[in-house]
């Protein structure tokens, strides 16, 4: 990735994150690097972005970075320079520790202080000046998930000629739990700022509309919110603001290809010979994050080994966890019993040379994770909260031999999609077992059957189709209910 100059000033189409794409390292050595952003925001938009000729506005992912724009595959990217506190108030305050765990069902209690808010806030005006200042006339802008969501309304007071688009990646929460928030009214306003306010599930969309009505005083439309139709309509003045779902999703022909590759195909034969040629083999992928429910998979695993239900010289695990948030406490925490769990499992049950559990604390890159997907036999996704997750539409893109099972959490929005999945609730330890039990001994048969209509569902469901169908709804006008 070259840092360079660039030319172009102003673009028409721009997309706004708390991330840029690719996020600057500070080597030991005092040199200065970029590698890929972590999560899936990045996963998805970065591809469909490449061939938009559009720009990038986001945090360089280190404080105090002053680096001015440039170019990269493409895109222009406008990087918007965060002090040390803000990183602390705004990015893992109030982002990560007040809103992260309040959009994900109180899974770990928010923390509502009052400096985190007003960092939020400051940060959300920076954003907005810097959009402001990147945008040509008329242009389109895309700002993403919820650490901008007061960066709609701010923008539009700057430039009300600019077509605004919101889209939130993580769940919206239920009502009662939203009203939680010391500052309710103040997002609901911030996300009315934009022209299309998208969600991932209608229900996400419903839970907004109430709140327009409760919080902002609004009327908005009564009619159900449909998968991509019938987006609810918000008066705001002299405006229609429209709120609708929008499920995101992969590049799934992207992957499919990669996993079809020779060097893939004989590094996952590779991956199962360094792990010892175990008969089946689980795998989890994951931001190491509190709502992935790493820990209560690790849990039924070890449950099964203990009760012999699992033999563990049949089974092996990995599980790769991106390092996450290291600085919020419960992230800290939760990384602490996950390692506690490994290593109980391995004492317990492993032999020399040969763990039950395999887990990397690391990010691997695309090729390496593909190859990944297609030696496991059993993709284990069990979030006790999750607004879609890739992973599970990653693993089943790269199964073109029809192989492998899914078993997903009912919390995660791709379980709506993913309806061929051994689906779980990952509250309920017992059934989280069973399936486990059932997906590692499937019928072959039965096992390639449900494959092949996870995929049809996700090869035919794409980002850009994602992508297209938010923006095509955002450039056309409301249609009146
Ligand atoms: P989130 O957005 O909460 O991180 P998603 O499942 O939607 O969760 O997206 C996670 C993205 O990060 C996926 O594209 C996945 O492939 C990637 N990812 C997660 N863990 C790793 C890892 N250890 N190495 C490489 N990529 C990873
Ligand atoms: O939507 C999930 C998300 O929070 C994105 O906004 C974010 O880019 C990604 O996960 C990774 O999280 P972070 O940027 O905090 O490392």
């Amino acid at each position: 990735m070259s840092e360079a100059p660039t030319t172009r000033q102003e673009a028409d189409f721009i997309v706004v994150a708390n991330r840029l794409p690719v996020d600057l390292e500070r080597l030991p050595d005092g040199t200065k690097r970029w590698k890929h952003s972590p999560g899936g925001l990045v996963s998805a938009l970065a591809p469909f972005l490449r061939n938009q000729d559009g720009a990038w506005v986001g945090w360089p992912g280190v404080a105090d970075a002053d680096v001015e724009p440039f170019e990269e595959d493409g895109l222009l990217l406008h990087p918007v320079a965060l002090s040390a506190d803000e990183v602390r108030d705004y990015y893992e305050g109030f982002s990560n520790a007040t809103l992260w765990p309040l959009y994900h069902d109180v899974v770990a209690p928010p923390v509502f202080e009052r400096d985190w808010w007003q960092s939020y806030v400051r940060v959300n005006n920076r954003f907005a000046d810097a959009v402001a200042k990147t945008a040509a006339p008329n242009a389109t802008v895309w700002i993403q998930d919820y650490q901008l969501q007061l960066a709609p309304a701010m923008l539009r007071e700057r430039r009300p000629d600019l077509r605004i688009g919101f889209f939130l990646h993580i769940p919206f929460p239920p009502t009662e739990l939203f009203m939680q928030l010391p500052w309710r009214t103040e997002i609901v306003r911030g996300l009315l700022g934009a022209d299309l306010v998208g969600f991932h599930r209608p229900g996400g969309a419903q839970n907004f509309l109430w709140l327009a009505r409760r919080l902002a005083g609004l009327e908005p439309s009564r009619g159900t919110v449909g998968v991509r139709t019938r987006p609810g309509l918000v008066q705001v003045g002299d405006r229609t603001v429209r709120v609708g779902a929008f499920p995101i999703s992969i590049d799934a022909s992207g992957l499919d290809a990669i996993s079809r590759k020779k060097e893939t195909i004989n590094r996952a034969a590779e991956i199962r010979r360094e792990l010892g040629n175990p008969p089946k083999i689980l795998l989890g992928v994951d931001r190491l994050d509190y709502t992935k429910g790493i820990d209560l998979r690790l849990r039924a695993l070890q449950e099964l080994l203990a009760e012999g239900r699992v033999d563990p010289g049949e089974v092996a695990m990995v599980q790769l966890a991106t390092p996450s948030r290291e600085r919020v406490e419960h992230y800290q925490r939760m990384r602490d019993d996950i390692e506690r769990v490994v290593s109980r499992i391995n004492g317990e049950f492993a032999r020399v040379g040969r763990p039950v559990v395999h887990y990397l604390h690391q990010s691997v890159d695309r090729s390496e994770l593909a190859a990944f997907y297609l030696a496991a036999d059993v993709m284990v996704v069990t979030p006790l909260r999750d607004g879609m997750n890739l992973v599970c539409k990653e693993y089943v893109a790269c199964r073109h031999d029809l192989g492998g099972s899914l078993l997903l959490s009912e919390f995660a929005g791709a379980a709506a999609e993913l309806t061929s999945a051994f689906l779980v609730n990952p509250h309920d330890l017992e059934g989280v077992k069973n399936s486990l039990v059932e997906a590692l001994s499937i019928d072959p048969a039965v096992g390639r059957r449900r494959m092949r209509a996870l995929r049809r569902q996700v090869l035919t469901h794409d980002v850009d189709r994602w992508a297209k169908s938010f923006l095509d709804a955002l450039r056309s006008e409301p249609t009146p209910q």
